[in-house]
């Protein structure tokens, strides 16, 4: 039997995914070790191979075929664009994509002029103006703490997860607008779903009905 391979977004999503596989009945023990720098880990008797990786990086391995299956965020999934499929709404990360700015900015929203949007998610900003708002936007791109942006004058408003409202609230922000609920998704490589249907819909399966409070 061939190895299906799982691969995880590093950190809360990761180790709440794996919390989910084992309520299952799939275990991945090794990968429990929180101090361990090994990077795949192996189940000999289900065949199957389990590797963490960058967020970002989760919907390149699947579309590709590195993995067979993916734990990400709807947010990666939405700024990667990848051809995958998106097989299940695991109900966990709950969070909302966001226009957050201070209050003034509301009125370079409501005016409809040009303007400045800081984000580490540019081509969901990108959509969300352009699109959506058929507002003329210019969209930099920012790698993290993304609040700062507005704060110091590199941006009008930013485009950014909001999960508590901490971050703006500290920093004397608000959410302007909202662009889409977020939450954790399993994705699969289009062609593993066909050559592995089986195994692949019986995970899903299993999974969605821990999820729904089954067995
Ligand atoms: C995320 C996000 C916000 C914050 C939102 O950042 O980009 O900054 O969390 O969470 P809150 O609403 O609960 O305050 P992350 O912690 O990933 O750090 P980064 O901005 O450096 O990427």
């Amino acid at each position: 039997m061939k190895y299906l391979t799982f691969a995880l977004a590093k950190g809360r999503l990761a180790f709440k995914a794996l919390e989910l596989l084992e309520q299952t009945g799939i275990t991945c023990e090794e990968m429990k070790d929180k101090d361990t720098r090994k990077l795949i880990f192996t189940n000999e008797e289900l065949k199957l191979k389990f590797f963490l990786s960058k967020a970002t990086d989760v919907p390149t391995y699947v579309e590709l075929g590195a993995a067979d299956i993916g734990v990400v965020g709807y947010d990666t999934i939405l700024e990667e664009g990848r051809n995958i499929y998106e097989v299940l709404d695991l109900g966990f990360g709950k969070c909302r994509m966001c226009v957050c700015g201070p209050e003034s900015a509301r009125s370079i929203l409501d005016s409809h002029e040009m303007i400045h949007v800081a984000s580490k998610y540019p081509n969901i900003a990108k959509d969300y103006f352009h699109n959506v708002r058929q507002q003329t936007a210019e969209i930099i791109k920012l790698n993290g703490s993304v609040e700062l942006a507005p704060i110091v004058g590199l941006s009008d408003v930013i485009v950014d997860i909001v999960e508590t409202g901490t971050t703006l609230k500290e920093n004397g922000l608000t959410v302007l607008e909202e662009i889409c609920p977020l939450s954790a998704r399993v994705v699969v490589n289009q062609v593993s779903m066909r050559l592995e249907q089986e195994r692949i819909r019986d995970i899903i399966t299993k999974v969605n009905n821990v999820i729904n409070g089954g067995n």
